[in-house]
């Protein structure tokens, strides 16, 4: 497997294929007589959420609107980007693939795509050809910036057309039109693809091996990002620790390049690895007062020996003395990990040993999984398969303690006055308005009427304000605002 990157050649082909279908959907549109569509429907996690950006901007550059964005909503063209990690994936897939068959017959126009982590899985792309006929495009996350010339060649042939690639591609930002979801939050990918091998995980497989950005390249596009208004950055990678650019650059000073634009009120960053996690970042986490407090540190297990089991290179004590550093380093900061329960193996005292380790990190917040075996991976062909029950009755035990915990810690913000970015209105959908601490506490709040603040998206959205802290709730807490900075 070849790790490619993009060249001019592909940046002109690009460009080509994208002003040859914004001609056919131009005549497309003037035969139907109303503007065409698209709908991106997105499952999963940051990353891919960013490479939904990616494939909306390169729809729009094709001439395209966004449709209304139900997931069931109709358009002229339907991509799903899937998941293979989280719950269900496969089932929502086929579902809703199935649900799109009648507007494909009733207008053959319709174009329908899959791309995304679950087409690396060699079982769903046979069953696509075989069941879903009707779909008109398949491809995986590395050949996102050939999305173009895959639509060109597949509305040309008219027949299905399946493209997953052995290589993996690394295309720079700047290849891509991009449509960022949110105003004042960019999305930034550093680096891709993993290489770690987790047993469990299919991610390897799915997003190919790790392969770092330019740093020069994420250099210009924070510069870009910052002198068009953005207010947070979020740097993304599946283990953003382990980032290698050119000149020896590692994570640290990318987070410090971010750090450096006064223009971000935010830097935030996401996956951190126990096993390549550097004091420098603590550090520099400590210092910068626009880098979030905030480090999400996989555990998986409180079980060295199912830590082994999972190829997860470090011990649980040390996995606790990183916590520690942390804790100790960066005053008020909070810990948020993801754990699986039921992995292979797991016994009641495996189980035990995850559940003291989680009284001793204290995590502010939880993510927490029921193993399932993902085909492909190592660990599904272990033979000590835990039995559903007890996986479920582990998970119920185990939520019960990452809660009590998380309670805890909104409970110390009680009585404070924090600092937070508006993120907009709550989903309460209440005239509650929402945002997080610099320490990713999910803060809602309300705004006194006195105060006379236009209470509209286009003045909220991305500025700081401070918020007088008074009940704390299991994952959020609550508040009033007391005073908005800055116009
Ligand atoms: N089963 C359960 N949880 C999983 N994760 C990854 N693969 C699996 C699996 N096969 C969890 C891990 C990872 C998070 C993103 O998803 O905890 O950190
Ligand atoms: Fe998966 Fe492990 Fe890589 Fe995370 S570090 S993406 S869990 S293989």
């Amino acid at each position: 497997m070849a790790i490619i990157k993009t060249t001019d050649k592909d940046w002109l082909d690009f460009q080509s294929a994208v002003k040859e279908l914004k001609e056919y959907f131009l005549s497309l549109s003037a035969r139907k007589g109303r503007a065409l569509t698209y709908n991106v429907l997105t499952y999963g996690c940051q990353l891919n959420e960013s490479d939904s950006e990616k494939l909306s901007g390169m729809l729009s550059a094709m001439g395209l609107i966004p449709s209304s964005g139900g997931e069931l909503d109709d358009a002229d063209v339907i991509l799903f980007n899937t998941c293979s990690i989280r719950e269900n994936a496969d089932r929502h897939l086929f579902g809703n693939l199935g649900v799109f068959k009648t507007l494909k017959k009733k207008d053959p126009d319709v174009i329908i795509a899959v791309c995304g982590c679950m087409m690396k899985v060699p079982e769903n792309v046979a069953k696509i050809k075989k069941s879903y006929p009707y779909v008109d495009l398949v491809f995986d996350p590395q050949q996102l910036h050939r999305l173009p010339l895959l639509l060109r060649d597949s509305i040309r042939s008219k027949k299905q057309l399946v493209n997953i690639a052995a290589d993996d591609y690394i295309a720079e930002d700047s290849f891509f039109p991009i449509d960022r979801k949110r105003k004042f939050r960019a999305l930034v990918p550093i680096m891709y693809g993993c290489n770690n091998f987790c047993t469990y995980c299919i991610v390897p497989y799915a997003r190919g091996r790790e392969r770092s950005r330019d740093f020069g390249e994420i250099v210009r596009e924070l510069e870009d990002l910052a002198s068009k208004g953005y207010k947070e950055v979020m740097l993304l990678g599946q283990n953003v620790n382990s980032y290698k650019g050119e000149d020896g650059k590692t994570f640290a000073d990318i987070l410090r390049a971010a750090s450096d634009f006064e223009e971000f009120s935010r830097v935030r960053f996401m996956s951190s690895h126990p096993k390549d996690i550097s004091d420098e970042v603590i550090d520099i986490m400590a210092t910068r007062p626009n880098v979030e407090k905030h480090l999400h540190l996989a555990m998986q297990s409180g079980s060295d020996r199912i830590l082994k089991a999972m190829n997860r290179p470090y011990t649980i004590s040390r996995f606790l003395e990183i916590a520690d550093t942390f804790r100790s380093r960066v005053e008020g900061g909070s810990l948020t990990t993801d754990i699986i329960v039921g992995f292979p193996g797991e016994t009641e005292e495996d189980f035990q040993q995850t559940l003291r380790a989680v009284e001793k990190a204290k995590f502010d917040a939880a993510f927490t999984f029921q193993y399932s075996a993902r085909p492909g991976t190592k660990a599904a062909a272990f033979e000590d398969q835990i039995p559903a029950d007890i996986v479920t009755d582990r998970f119920g035990r185990l939520t019960e303690y990452t809660n009590r915990y998380a309670e805890e810690s909104n409970s110390r913000l009680a009585g404070k006055t924090m600092e937070v970015l508006i993120e907009g209105i709550s989903k309460a959908g209440d005239m509650t308005f929402s945002g997080r601490t610099i320490t990713n506490h999910l803060v809602n709040f309300t705004i006194p009427e006195e105060l006379g603040i236009d209470p509209g998206p286009d003045n909220l959205e991305g500025r700081l304000c401070e918020v007088r802290i008074d009940r704390a709730r299991p994952y959020s807490v609550d508040g009033v605002l007391v005073s908005l900075r800055g116009a």
